[in-house]
């Protein structure tokens, strides 16, 4: 989502002040910073950056500093308090309005004022976002296209809601048309983005509402459009149309994050997740019942407060018993103003660490013994790029999600091309091109 958000940045300000990316920050105008606050390690980055953004305004006065993004949705103007050498603070639903904060902040620049209202914008605009923000400009074959915003779950561990704001979905038609438009510039997968996308519910132009499975039906039968992805989504919202889009839509891509964060029932009732292991279970048997070669993906936190060992060897039962193709996995972080960082946190980090290792190493394991399955099979890999790290090599994502690298010419890229698979990683594949 951050990802997505960055590329709006850089195209509504190419747009509005004909701005260019660069990779060097000593030679840019506007040093802008995207930033998330879902675990403290996150924030703890936004102030360090800031602390060598400000070397280079030292050497360069003109240079100006934005900070947008979750932590900037949090602290809005106390981050000028704190960093008072930032000129703009803008929150993850007001990047269209960043052309008037940024005339606003050279304004201020120039006659040596400073008035935080007119610099400072976390508002929660919702929708208004996306009318105001130019066409996509696509990047490859590969783009993300975000379908609805915010998140009104409150898992009592997560600052989304607040930072974000409640659930909104986009228009179908708008959807559409974005996608449309990125189809025209040879974008051939798309991956639909949303804090809690399969709650989607997008109004039609006749006023009636499409929920997720509608509207992957709809985008696949966009010309040029050959694989839809989604992420991520939360269990409560795994609808049965939903399970069987899995089965009946060819261009779904076989492959879901599904995070399930624990598998003790008491722990996920403290988290209010509003599901249970059982029920959690009961929809990985239907979606891998709809489609054997799915490829599922979870994420965990391991030492919510007062988590027992007890609590711990469920969340290792239900592993064993989802046998994900992957996972990611945090320590859990107090965020302020959430319900969970109230509770009375017993867990010793150095518990918390170990936990944490034995469930990775448990996820590594899984995710290496299902994808040596793969040795010897040949998937369709949509070419990305060249390998940032072997230029030899080419990379790019077969249907399941996993990236493969394979030798091949430079003209594939953007293509379809069939691959046998000849090594499994934890994360990647290795193949031959036939
Ligand atoms: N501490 C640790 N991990 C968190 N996540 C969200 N909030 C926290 C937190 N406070 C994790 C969850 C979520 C992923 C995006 O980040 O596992 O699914
Ligand atoms: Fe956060 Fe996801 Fe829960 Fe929403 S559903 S509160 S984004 S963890």
């Amino acid at each position: 989502m951050n990802e997505y958000d960055s590329a709006r940045i850089a195209d509504i300000l190419h747009h509005s002040h004909g701005l260019e990316l660069t990779n060097t920050p000593e030679n840019a105008d506007i040093l802008l910073l995207n930033t998330c606050s879902i675990r403290e390690k996150a924030q703890e980055k936004v102030f360090s950056q800031l602390g060598r953004w400000r070397v280079l305004k030292q050497n360069n006065p003109h240079v100006l500093i934005g900070v947008g993004g979750c932590v900037a949705s949090q602290e809005g103007a106390a981050i000028l308090r704190r960093a008072p050498f930032v000129d703009l603070v803008f929150g993850p639903q007001t990047i269209h309005r960043l052309p008037q904060l940024l005339n606003n902040a050279k304004t201020n620049l120039y006659t040596k004022t400073r008035r935080n209202s007119e610099i400072v914008d976390t508002a929660f605009t919702q929708i208004e976002k996306f009318d105001c923000l130019p066409n996509p400009t696509a990047n490859g074959v590969t783009a993300f296209v975000t379908i609805m915003e915010g998140c009104s779950h409150f898992c009592t561990y997560c600052v989304v809601p607040y930072t974000r704001g409640p659930e909104v979905s986009r228009p179908v038609d708008d959807i559409i048309a974005e996608s449309v438009e990125l189809a025209q510039q040879g974008v051939k997968e798309i991956t639909l983005l949303g804090q809690n996308v399969n709650a989607y519910q997008g109004l039609l132009h006749d006023g009636d509402s499409a929920d997720l499975a509608f509207l992957i039906h709809y985008l696949a039968a966009i010309d040029g459009i050959e694989r839809i992805r989604f992420t991520s989504s939360h269990p409560v919202a795994m609808s049965d149309s939903l399970i069987a889009a899995f089965a009946n839509e060819p261009k779904l891509a076989p492959q879901l994050h599904l995070p399930v964060q624990s598998g003790s029932d008491r722990i996920l009732a403290l988290m209010q997740r509003g599901h249970t292991t059982a029920t959690y279970l009961n929809i990985i048997e239907r979606l891998r019942q709809a489609c054997p070669h799915i490829s599922l993906s979870s994420d965990f936190i391991v030492g919510f407060p007062g988590e027992t060992d007890a609590d711990f060897q469920a969340t290792l039962d239900l592993v064993a018993k989802a046998n994900f193709e992957r996972a990611f996995s945090f320590i859990y972080s107090p965020r302020p103003g959430t319900k969970a960082s109230e509770y009375l946190d017993t867990v010793p980090m150095s518990v918390k660490q170990q936990r944490l290792l034995q469930l990775q190493e448990l996820l590594d394991t899984n995710a290496k013994t299902a994808n040596t399955k793969l040795i010897g099979s040949i998937q369709t890999v949509l070419v990305e790029n060249v390998s940032k790290n072997d230029p030899t090599q080419l990379i790019g994502r077969a249907a399941n999600g996993l990236m493969v690298h394979f030798v091949g010419p430079r003209h594939s890229i953007g293509q379809s091309v069939e691959i046998r698979i000849t090594e499994a990683f934890t994360k990647s594949l290795r193949g031959i091109l036939l």
